[in-house]
């Protein structure tokens, strides 16, 4: 854990550097293990099935047609924006696209430089190699890549100690595609060499309606009346959040219910795994009603919350605050968090007077 893993500051970045989230829980923007596959399953394989994101993807489809009309592997692309917002599947359809072979690694996986050498080495042709969270590339791993991508050369060291030498080799041309959920990290020799830099922002209702639509015909379910709305509206802008919810709706149509995945489905399903009409789930809840009610409202220090809700500090700001902060339940302050009207509304409680944290509310509890 490195000291940047906790600003946060944007409320995008609970991510990469965030303690254990093995993905389990259903709000969860990054995925577990168990879940890759079913994951996988719903990838959209070609930009025109690639929903929302009209920027960026007609940014990627300019640099893919022109690259085709000249017979040329594309500029390299950038790919920056919260976990689950579709980096991976961007990646996999670019090289999709360009009918051009795929290559994966990430940052955390290149430990030495050397281990980079070997991947960029053996590279063929217009291959598309895809380093996922691009930002947390050791130092000498992130030079060495700036050189290749310039230049298309890489340096290979051969021999030891004071007989080593470095023997410029030669790349063919490639395209990297990078995702980094941190973009402000990345250093600025390295950024440069994108000639595109796309940004992901979180899905408006609509479009991940679109999501859950697709997937819910992707899984071979009939998905009627509302629910693929429901389920949309409960997915904090995440294709990713969306795509599990409606797994575990259909299951729960399948198991309890009468088999017909329709909106009581969908709500007595979100209900009983407690995700609420706002996306939120029990451990969202459980901070805005400890802040509101337990420290009427802050502002208190993130450490005092923490504990009140019996979860790691680190938890907590990583996993659960971004979100809060985001859709304006929480706010950040110099003296602590405190609680926003809205997260006195949500709860059904009335906001005191003067707004959170006033003095003479902190007698009453
Ligand atoms: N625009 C989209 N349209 C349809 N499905 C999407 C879209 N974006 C993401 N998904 C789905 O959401 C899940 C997570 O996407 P992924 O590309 O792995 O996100 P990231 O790499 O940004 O964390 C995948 O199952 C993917 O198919
Ligand atoms: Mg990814």
């Amino acid at each position: 854990m490195t000291a940047d893993g906790i600003d946060g500051a944007d409320g995008i970045d609970a991510t990469a550097d965030a303690p254990e989230d093995d993905g389990t829980a259903l709000t969860s923007a990054t995925s577990g293990a168990l879940e890759r596959a079913a994951e996988a399953a719903l990838r959209p394989r070609r930009l025109a099935d690639f929903v929302g994101q009209e920027v960026v993807r007609e940014q990627l489809s300019l640099v893919l047609d022109a690259a085709q009309a000249r017979g040329r592997a594309p500029e390299h692309m950038l790919l920056s924006g919260p976990p689950g917002l579709g980096k991976t599947t961007l990646a996999m359809i670019i090289a999709a696209e360009l009918g051009a072979p795929l290559r994966i690694t990430s940052g955390p996986a290149v430990q030495h430089a050397g281990d980079l050498a070997a991947i960029l080495s053996s590279l063929e042709e217009g291959e598309v190699l895809f380093i996922d969270e691009i930002h947390r590339l050791a130092r000498p791993a992130e030079e060495m890549l700036y050189i290749a991508m310039e230049d298309f050369r890489v340096d290979v060291m051969v021999g030891k100690g004071v007989g080593a030498t470095s023997i410029p080799l030669e790349l063919p041309p490639f395209t990297v595609v990078g995702a980094t959920t941190r973009a402000g990290l990345l250093p600025a020799p390295l950024r440069d060499r994108f000639g595109v830099v796309g940004h992901l922002d979180y899905y408006r209702a609509e479009e991940l309606h679109r999501v859950v639509l697709r997937s819910a015909g992707e899984l071979g379910v009939d998905i009627q009346g509302g629910a693929a709305a429901e389920i949309a509206s409960r997915s904090r802008g995440t294709p990713r959040i969306a795509n599990r919810l409606l797994r575990r709706v259909r299951d729960w149509a399948q198991v309890r219910g009468t088999g017909d995945l329709d909106l009581d489905a969908a709500r007595a399903a979100l209900a009983m795994y407690e995700v609420d009409e706002r996306g939120l789930d029990r451990l969202d809840r459980a901070v805005l009603s400890a802040l509101c009610r337990r420290f009427a409202g802050g502002p208190v220090g993130l450490s005092t919350l923490a504990v009140a809700v019996g979860e790691e500090t680190e938890t907590v700001e990583t996993m659960v605050e971004p979100y809060l902060v985001r859709e304006g339940f929480l706010v950040r302050t110099p003296r602590g968090r405190a609680a926003a009207t809205a997260a006195w509304e949500h709860l059904g409680l009335e906001a005191p007077q003067g707004g959170s944290g006033a003095a003479p509310m902190l007698g009453r509890f």
